[in-house]
């Protein structure tokens, strides 16, 4: 049997200091603007209880067994996405091209990036509106106003946006030990309190019912496959898994960590913080008329309203925004990561060299996001402007096709005793159900999804 040694098991670039650690990182990397920004006007757009109950169904026979098996796989190589896949290939003697499955995660996270600094940089601009007490007494008519001034300013969008990346720039370059720990140990949970707190406010708004239905209540006379694509694109986003982020992560984790417990914990964090943040914005949402449908500005156009209403609203929103400011960062720290590690340990480039690049690059990407809600409105492509095009060919193109690959890669084409020996799942029948899950239910499902949507 094909295992990597133990001396190659510490990676170069340090380690997570406990399991509960590496849990606290790898979900504050996958709870950010995917949940609280994303997830909700998602759903809106898409029409409510149907595309959440397929988000959790995705979550569930798919999500959950790959980010085993990309924690497995990164635990195991300890490199690089595309570094970790060639070593693995070459321990199991098979074709060492499976790399550029980690390649295509390393340009889909790269691409992602461009322009979630951008959405993060609008959630720096709400924390300053927030402290100039911008929100006080605003209805939806003004809190619609506020946004498209926003969004109509590209100088003001490019100062954040650039702000965002050189702050990014800025952790990563640090290094691991001092820049993520030292981050994501302490904001989190009050992100959570903040959500319950917003949740306790819609349910004052009389409307909390009709939130929770629009949620839960699937309507299947609705169902088409670009709904089964977008809800599938955005399982992987929120859980940042099929792009190396997690696997990224995975590389830093001590031998003694349960994959199973750390995949579970993850994965139910980040729905969790997702149905929390849809529950906290469609009751407001529908109390003060807005569309469910209306866009990426879904909760940039709600919660002013709410914060700007409710007592203690002023502080309330203030800390809310920094919460998101505070959480897409621990995001985009996991975007850059795997970039930059390839970067170091293909080319041997400094570490700060590769983030500086990285991060100019990013940075220039971004540029065409910052100008799709302006000034290039208008140019598009297939229907679609520069930011949706992005975000739609990563999401829902390039994430499924990364999770095929790591699904057939550690299902079909590594040994079976090689994975079973790295999962280290003692229970017989769990390790069995994963399997299955990643031999058939996974590839099966991507393929058949893409055939019908595309
Ligand atoms: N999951 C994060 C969010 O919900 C975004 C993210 C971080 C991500 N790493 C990723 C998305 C890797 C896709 C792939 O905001």
């Amino acid at each position: 049997m094909a295992t990597i040694t133990e001396e190659k098991r510490s990676s170069e670039h340090g380690q997570w200091s406990s399991h509960f650690t590496f849990i606290l990182a790898a979900s504050a990397a996958a709870v950010g603007l995917g949940n609280i920004w994303k997830f909700p006007y998602l759903t809106g757009q898409n029409g409510g209880g149907l595309f959440v109950l397929i988000y959790l169904a995705c979550v569930l026979v798919m999500g959950i067994p790959l980010m085993m098996a990309e924690i497995t796989l990164g635990r195991c190589g300890r490199r690089n996405p595309a570094g970790t896949f060639k070593e693995i290939a070459k321990d199991n003697n098979v074709r060492t091209t499976w790399k550029w499955v980690g390649g295509l995660g390393i340009i889909a996270g790269a691409l992602i990036l461009s322009y979630y600094c951008v959405i993060a940089g609008w959630s720096v601009a709400y924390f300053i509106k927030a402290i100039c007490g911008e929100f006080s007494h605003t209805n939806a008519a003004r809190s619609e106003s506020l946004f498209n001034e926003l969004m109509a300013s590209p100088w003001q969008l490019l100062l954040w946006h650039t702000v965002i990346v050189i702050t990014t720039v800025f952790v990563i370059a640090r290094g691991l030990e001092k820049g993520i720990e030292r981050a994501v140990k302490y904001l989190f949970p009050s992100l959570i309190i903040l959500l319950l707190v917003l949740i306790g406010y819609g349910i004052t708004t009389g409307y909390f019912t009709e939130a929770f239905v629009f949620l839960f209540d699937p309507d299947f006379t609705e169902i088409n496959t670009e709904t089964v694509l977008i809800a599938m694109g955005q399982a992987f986003f929120s859980l940042s898994i099929a792009n190396g982020s997690i696997l990224m992560y995975g590389a830093y984790v001590p031998r003694n960590v349960s994959v199973t417990t750390a995949a579970i914990a993850i994965s139910l964090t980040d729905t969790g913080i997702a149905l929390a943040a849809g529950l906290a914005i469609f009751p407001i949402v529908f109390a003060n008329g807005l569309s469910p449908g209306a866009g990426p500005g879904l909760i940039f156009e709600s919660l002013p309203i709410a914060f700007g209403n409710m007592p203690f609203g002023y502080s309330l929103g203030c800390l809310f925004f920094m919460m998101l400011v505070f959480a897409a960062f621990t995001s985009t720290i996991s975007l850059l990561e795997p970039s930059v590690a390839w970067l170091v340990e293909t080319f041997r480039f400094k570490r700060l060299k590769a983030t500086c690049l990285m991060g100019l690059i990013i940075w220039l990407v971004g540029l065409l996001t910052v100008l799709s809600f302006n000034k290039w409105s208008n140019i598009k492509l297939f229907g679609l402007n520069c930011f949706e095009l992005i975000d739609y060919v990563t999401a829902n193109i390039m994430l499924p096709v990364g999770a095929m690959l790591i699904a057939i890669f550690t299902g079909w084409i590594i040994c079976r005793k090689f994975i079973r020996h790295e999962l280290q799942i003692e229970d017989r029948w769990l390790f069995r159900s994963w399997r299955f899950a990643i031999r058939y239910i996974t590839p099966i499902l991507i393929i058949i999804v893409f055939l019908y949507a595309l």
